[in-house]
Order: C-alpha cells, then sequence, then structure tokens
C-alpha cells in the first residue's frame, strides 16, 4: 500500500491507476480504524478497482473543540490495517492539501436536500457544513467512481447521497456511485465507534443499552409507544440529546399514525463521550 500526502503525487497515483484501466473506489475516514471503518473497504476491493482510503481529522466538523482535541489517533496501527485489508492507497493529507485557503463553505441548505437539519444538525451546529465540505473537496481531489459510507452515521450518509445528486444534476461533478455499509457492532451490539475507546468497561456496559433500545423500537403500534419503550431501556447514566424514529427517506419525525419502515436513532452522552446510533425498524400501525 502506497501513503501519500502531497496531492501531486496522489493525482499521478490515480492517473497510473486509471491507465491501467482501474476504477477509483475511495473510504474517507478520519482514522481511529475499527472493524466498521474496515468493512467499507471489503464493499469496494476488487480485482476492478483502486482502493483510496483516506485519513484527515476535518476540524471543520467538530462542533466542540475538546472533541477534536481527543479525538483518537492512531497512524501506525491504521496504515497497517488498511494494508492488510488490501487497500492501494492511503491518503494522508495535510490540512493546507485539503484547505489550501480558507474554506468555500457548502451549507446543507446549498445542496436543496430534503433531508432534515433536525437531530446532527441540531445538535451539533456546523458539523453537517464542516462534512459537506470537506467530503466535496476529497471528492475533487480524488475524482472516485464509487465511495463507500457507512449506516451508523445515518443522517451523513443522506446528506452526502443529497450532495452528489446536487453536484450531478448542476453539473458540479462527474458520476459517481455512493455505496452504503452496513453498521458494524461488537458483541453486545453496540455500534463500533472509534469515540468507544474512550469508554471505560463500565461505560462500555451502560453504552451497549443504546442498541437494545433502538432495538425494541421495532414492531411497535406506533412511535411514540416505541420512544416510550425505547427510553425506559436505556440507562439512566445515559445524557440524552434524542431519541427519535423518522421517515427513511427525509428524516422527518413521523407521524402519530405512520405505519411501515423508519429509523430509530439515538444520541447522547455516556460520560464525557457523544455517541449516535440507528437502527432500522419497522412501525406496525394501530
Ligand atoms: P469516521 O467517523 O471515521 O467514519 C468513516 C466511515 O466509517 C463513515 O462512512 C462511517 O459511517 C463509517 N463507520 C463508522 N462506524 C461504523 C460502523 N460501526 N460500521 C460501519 N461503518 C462505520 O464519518 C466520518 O469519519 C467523517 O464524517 C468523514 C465522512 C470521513 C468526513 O470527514
Amino acid at each position: 500500500m502506497k501513503q501519500v500526502s502531497q496531492v501531486a503525487q496522489l493525482k499521478q497515483e490515480i492517473a497510473q491507476a486509471r491507465a491501467a484501466g482501474k476504477r477509483i473506489a475511495f473510504v474517507p475516514t478520519m482514522g481511529a480504524l475499527h472493524a466498521g471503518h474496515l468493512s467499507l473497504v471489503d464493499q469496494v476491493r476488487n480485482d476492478d478497482n483502486f482502493v483510496i482510503a483516506s485519513i484527515f481529522v476535518n476540524p471543520l466538523q467538530f462542533n466542540d473543540p475538546s472533541d477534536y482535541e481527543n479525538y483518537p489517533q492512531s497512524l501506525g496501527v491504521d496504515a497497517r490495517l488498511l494494508s492488510d485489508r488490501g487497500v492501494d492507497l492511503l491518503f494522508l493529507p495535510e490540512p493546507e492539501a485539503i484547505y489550501p485557503e480558507k474554506p468555500n463553505l457548502i451549507t446543507p441548505e446549498d445542496i436543496e436536500s430534503n433531508v432534515s437539519l433536525g437531530l446532527e444538525g441540531e445538535y451539533r451546529p456546523g458539523h453537517f457544513s464542516g462534512v459537506l465540505t470537506v467530503v466535496s473537496r476529497l471528492f475533487d481531489l480524488i475524482t472516485p467512481d464509487i465511495a463507500v459510507f457507512g449506516k451508523k452515521d445515518a443522517q451523513q450518509l443522506a446528506l452526502i447521497k443529497s450532495l452528489v445528486s446536487h453536484q450531478l444534476a448542476t453539473g458540479r461533478r462527474m458520476p459517481l456511485k455512493i455505496i452504503e455499509g452496513e453498521t458494524v457492532r461488537d458483541d453486545h451490539g453496540l455500534a463500533l465507534s472509534s469515540r468507544n475507546a474512550r469508554l471505560n468497561p463500565e461505560q462500555l456496559e451502560i453504552a451497549r443499552t443504546i442498541n437494545v433500545a433502538l432495538g425494541a423500537c421495532d414492531g411497535k403500534a406506533d412511535a411514540e409507544s416505541a420512544i416510550e419503550t425505547a427510553k425506559s431501556m436505556l440507562s439512566d447514566e445515559i445524557k440524552l440529546d434524542y431519541l427519535e424514529i423518522v421517515e427513511p427517506a427525509t428524516f422527518q419525525p413521523v407521524s402519530g399514525d405512520y405505519e411501515g419502515s423508519a429509523i430509530a436513532l439515538f444520541a447522547g452522552y455516556v460520560g464525557q463521550v457523544r455517541l449516535i446510533d440507528n437502527r432500522e425498524i419497522s412501525i406496525k400501525g394501530r
């Protein structure tokens, strides 16, 4: 696996891969890698693809400076994991490569998405602008044919799909296929997250109630009773930001008489660590 920090060298490697008839498949990350990230690599690693992973802890998407400062970093281990998994090139940009000048922010409003800006948008002001801006910039540099994102960050994934649709429709980008990765969990159902590394054993037990609570929403007659049941199953030690049931296409909370597929989403704090998770569920109807 090659490691590249400079944009000029990145472009050269990409040109070579294209000349060899390969498609460019891209897996963006912020490092501190776990099996969830690596499962995204598995989705695109095949003989047709030249797989590029990136590690860049994007300052723009951290609304909380202490979260940015405490974000775990493990570059040596990460590089070995990616190499073992069959990644062809690891892009490790310096901030200047990504933001050579004052970033031209892409806001969720700019991309005319019908995805709600509540939930993470409400609790992490500026977060999605930071995500959209960095993802668009990385797409510009890497010009991927395929990019993979996890359903663990469901609202992020929906907004990135909107970003790509908007950029395609406005002629700003060449066709790009977004592939979705299922959420990888530990043996107790806790969604893997780089932030889990900051939980002590007691906090891990507390965090494991999140998945149980979300799972309990499935098959309930209505959203209200589902949310009530779920909240009663969450550990009292968790400081909740939100537990909502939303429509999959818009991320708008479902109405009382809603029936069908939905997503149950959680965000909250275990100690100082903010975790998010979600499950695809079905609301049966009354
Ligand atoms: P990061 O949190 O490092 O996640 C990188 C990718 O891994 C995202 O697509 C995320 O949804 C996926 N992922 C995280 N946990 C997962 C799990 N348990 N199972 C499956 N996939 C999982 O998300 C970001 O970085 C950033 O916002 C980024 C898109 C890189 C832009 O900076």
